[in-house]
């Protein structure tokens, strides 16, 4: 694997959830395996569980962690080629990557959507220019169009929690008072491509996902009835992606509550959090003991941990 930016980089996503479920057994078989070699975390956005899990999963192995907020730390960093820097960026991310690469033997980035230009964000700008120019593995840490090491955290939850063989997993759209991005409806979507699951995406009309990842996926704009009979309820809000970046409406209709839990056949609910209590789930259904976000978070670790060994084990 010569970088991780989608689900797709893996060999079999699988394969590194059932190494995930391994080194949640034991997180420090391979405590040597990581020995005098660094990982450099650079965020361009905020995170609670993305920056401390991968610090723990990658010091779980022995590894060096470096982390710098581009935000507000580092130089601002132009991506396009041949452009005359006279504005705001000092650093151009060909020097950025190759000096990063000298520190570094791996480096993770969180760097979202714009939301305002859907071209730009889906050709994944920061990450791949970073690629372009790294001597060394990129690893996705939520970019703008997916979320692979949540991804991996979930599919973990779900082969933990989940006995049913064919079970009816939704993931429902919820509202949002900002502008959110696709990142982790894509990915998990992307989870549900291998698996066996009797799988349902529900929103509101306008609110339809980027159709080349639903693909073949069912859609309904009925949650009441995506609802019957479901075994896992993931809840996300995410903006218009035909209108992109818009917000459509702002009413606490699609809300997930106890009341439409009762629909589902018990089922576990899932987020990737954070999550605004009362605006996206309320509190009966996040404090409900079928609740598996506290566990999905933990879970986290264990995702990013596998991934790191893959790339130390395998390069
Ligand atoms: N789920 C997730 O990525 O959380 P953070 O934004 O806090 O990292």
């Amino acid at each position: 694997m010569k970088n991780f930016i989608t689900l797709q980089d893996l060999v079999d996503p699988k394969k590194t959830i059932a190494l995930a479920k391994s080194c949640k057994q034991d997180p420090f078989t391979h405590r040597h395996l990581g020995q005098r070699k660094t990982i450099g975390l650079l965020f361009f956005n905020p995170s609670l569980r993305t920056r401390l899990s991968t610090q723990k999963a990658a010091r779980n192995l022995g590894l060096d962690v470096m982390v710098m907020n581009f935000s507000n730390e580092a130089w601002a960093i132009e991506y396009e080629d041949e452009t005359i820097m006279s504005g705001l960026r000092s650093e151009h991310v060909k020097e950025a990557a190759q000096v990063v690469s000298q520190y570094c033997d791996f480096v993770a980035i969180r760097a979202f959507a714009s939301l305002t230009d859907k071209k730009r964000d889906e050709e994944e700008q920061v990450l791949r220019k970073f690629a372009e120019f790294a001597a060394v593995p990129i690893i996705n840490m939520e970019s703008a169009t997916a979320h692979p090491l949540q991804a991996l955290a979930d599919g973990l939850t779900i082969l933990e929690q989940v006995t049913i063989k064919k079970p009816k997993i939704v993931l429902s759209w919820a509202p949002h008072p900002k502008a959110l991005p696709h990142a982790v409806a894509n990915s998990f979507i992307g989870l549900m491509n291998h698996s066996n699951a009797d799988f349902v995406i529900t929103h509101p009309e306008g609110y339809d996902l980027n159709p080349a990842i639903v693909g073949n996926h069912k859609v309904s704009y009925n949650q009441e009835e995506a609802l019957a009979g479901a075994d896992v309820v993931y809840v996300k809000n995410w903006c218009s992606y035909t209108d992109y970046g818009a917000i459509l409406r702002t009413d606490n209709e699609w809300m997930m509550t106890a009341d439409k839990m009762k629909h589902t056949n018990e089922a576990f609910f899932m987020h990737c959090l954070p999550v605004r209590r009362n605006v996206v789930a309320s509190d009966g259904v996040l404090d409900h003991p079928k609740s598996l976000v506290i566990e999905q978070a933990n879970n986290r670790t264990f995702a990013a941990q596998a991934v790191l060994q893959e790339f130390l084990t395998h390069g």
